[in-house]
């Protein structure tokens, strides 16, 4: 474990009615924002923007607030900001750094009920996905934590010749952007942060979109934990927002995660500025694989399949988009795959009995109902789940397709669509070669009880996160460290041993004594 010394975020047992009860009380406890929520430069709200976008609850479809979108003298107040606390955070001690990052994973467990309604409202997040989030936001704090004190806590002594004393040290690279997707609104936007923080660095972040009030919230509490004014400051707004703070002369490096055709296009805009040349680090999205064969356990594999395909409404880069099914299994293990999914509950997300809420948007469910629209066409419709009743949000039902070739899925759909393909005994070596040809490679998965089988496939996948005989997503911080390669992005893997050291320069120094 590569935490060793320190323990990831306790969850949360809802077995009990209490617990229960009372999660059901605060999440019906949500506060909209009192104005349109703003960019927070040097730890205040800048207000001078006039343009707006509105926010929308995806369960049903309102308005619950508006967000004043961050212009580009805006995005330069806010790197200013983040220049002139460089000169104190930037010096700071790692053990100091690392103490304001452990106060603050504490002041993020405290307020897991005020995430609980936000999640929900903004996100459209199921309350044991906005556990998962807090939990992950806390682990990346102290993991972070532990890896600054432990990686840039001093000189690393190396030897040399006689008479000369040499070392090597890591060292803050200046202003961080930090981009963030909506998908985890507050552990990744987080987790990117805090990574940044933890090196030395200081922020100027751009949460998605879709979910800037979760981000501020978060930013806010910062405060709590009593990070200096304009070590973080925060930039609202779509695209445009984004494009200006990476396009600016200041930026040291920008950390992404989100699309891969949005990582082009960063990767494109920092290529063409002139001078020092700026590090992207970007984790991006998968055409994830699950194989199965005939000696996998069909009760396992039925809870695997839908827990990976369906959770957070397939709205995770981890997410399984494409099943491989040993053909003479493949009836019977379809029948309880589909079992499964009719028992998870579909609907409301901030009733904590419900298992699958909506999409993040209508711009989303239109792409998806496309997709399906495209897959029924050319494949065979398996199933079908129910939309929930009652509600005017962005529900999409999740789909089961089947399709013929091995090779049959070329985009990554977003959503709770899962495409299942049947594979003869002599076709592995084809499955895996379809698995790579992709182009991605984040999150791979096989069941199988013959040793011998997931050892030979192993070594011939091109993921970066590998599971045998569980689901597929759910990474935890400092356990599975989580990133992919090729189309899914530059590595190194967030929440691993390596990561920090991205946010870093190098530095040896040779003393002739
Ligand atoms: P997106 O690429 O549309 O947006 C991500 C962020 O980039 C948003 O904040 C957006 O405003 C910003 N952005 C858009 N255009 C920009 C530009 N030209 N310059 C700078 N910033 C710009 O992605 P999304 O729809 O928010 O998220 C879903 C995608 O994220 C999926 O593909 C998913 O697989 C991927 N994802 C990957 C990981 C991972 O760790 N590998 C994790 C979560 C999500
Ligand atoms: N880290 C997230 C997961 O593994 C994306 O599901």
């Amino acid at each position: 474990n590569l935490y060793s010394d320190r323990k990831n975020s306790a969850g949360m047992e809802f077995g009990h009615k209490p617990v229960l009860d009372h999660v059901a009380k605060v999440t019906a406890d949500f506060t909209p924002p009192s104005q349109p929520i703003a960019a927070i430069i040097n730890g205040k709200e800048e207000r001078g923007d006039k343009e707006t976008s509105p926010l929308l609850n995806p369960t049903t479809g309102e308005e619950f607030g508006s967000m004043l979108i961050s212009s580009p003298e805006t995005v330069d107040k806010a790197v200013k900001a983040a220049r002139d606390a460089f000169q104190t955070w930037g010096r700071t001690e790692a053990e100091d750094r690392a103490l304001y990052l452990t106060r603050y994973a504490d002041i993020l467990e405290q307020n897991m009920d005020r995430f609980f309604s936000l999640c929900a409202v903004e996100a459209g997040k199921t309350i044991d996905d906005a556990v998962a989030e807090v939990r992950e936001a806390a682990d990346f704090c102290r993991y972070y934590a532990l890896q600054a004190e432990k990686q840039m806590g001093g000189r690393i002594e190396l030897d040399g010749p006689t008479g000369q004393r040499d070392s090597w040290q890591l060292e803050p690279r200046g202003i961080f952007a930090c981009i963030s997707p909506w998908n985890f609104p507050l552990a990744i936007f987080i987790g990117q942060v805090t990574a940044a923080l933890a090196a030395g660095n200081t922020v100027v972040a751009k949460p998605a979109e879709q979910t800037p009030y979760i981000a501020h919230v978060a930013v806010e509490l910062m405060k709590q934990a009593g990070f200096p004014d304009g070590v973080c400051n925060l930039v609202l707004g779509e695209g445009e927002t984004g494009k200006a703070l990476v396009e600016h002369d200041d930026i040291n490096g920008v950390c992404f995660t989100g699309s891969t055709a949005t990582a082009h296009a960063i990767n494109r805009a920092l290529a063409a500025k002139d001078g020092p040349i700026t590090p992207l680090i970007a984790e991006t999205g998968g055409i994830n694989a699950l194989v199965v064969d005939s000696t996998a356990l069909p009760e396992q594999v039925a809870d695997d399949v839908v827990t990976s395909a369906f959770q957070s409404s397939g709205q995770r880069c981890s997410a399984l988009r494409i099943l491989y099914l040993q053909d003479d299994v493949a009836d019977d293990m379809l029948e309880m795959i589909i079992g499964a999914a009719e028992a998870r509950r579909f609907g409301d997300p901030s009733d904590p009995k419900t298992d699958i809420g909506p999409v993040i948007d209508k711009e989303a469910m239109d792409n998806l109902q496309a997709h399906a629209d495209k897959m029924e066409k050319q494949g065979r419709l398996v199933w079908k789940g129910k939309t929930p009743e009652g509600l005017s949000g962005t529900f999409m039902a999740p789909h089961i397709f089947e399709l013929d070739a091995l090779d049959a899925l070329k985009t990554e759909a977003f959503g709770p669509i899962l495409h299942v393909v049947r594979w003869k005994n002599d076709q592995l070596d084809q499955v895996l070669e379809a698995v790579n040809a992709t182009g991605y490679g984040l999150t791979f998965g096989i069941h199988s009880r013959i040793d011998g089988i997931a050892d030979y496939v192993l070594p011939r996948v091109k993921a970066g996160n590998i599971y045998v005989n569980r689901n597929i997503i759910g990474a935890i911080v400092g356990v599975q460290p989580f990133g992919g390669a090729g189309l899914s992005g530059t590595g190194p893997k967030a929440g691993g041993p390596n990561y920090l050291q991205r946010f870093c320069e190098e530095k040896a120094v040779s003393v002739n004594t």
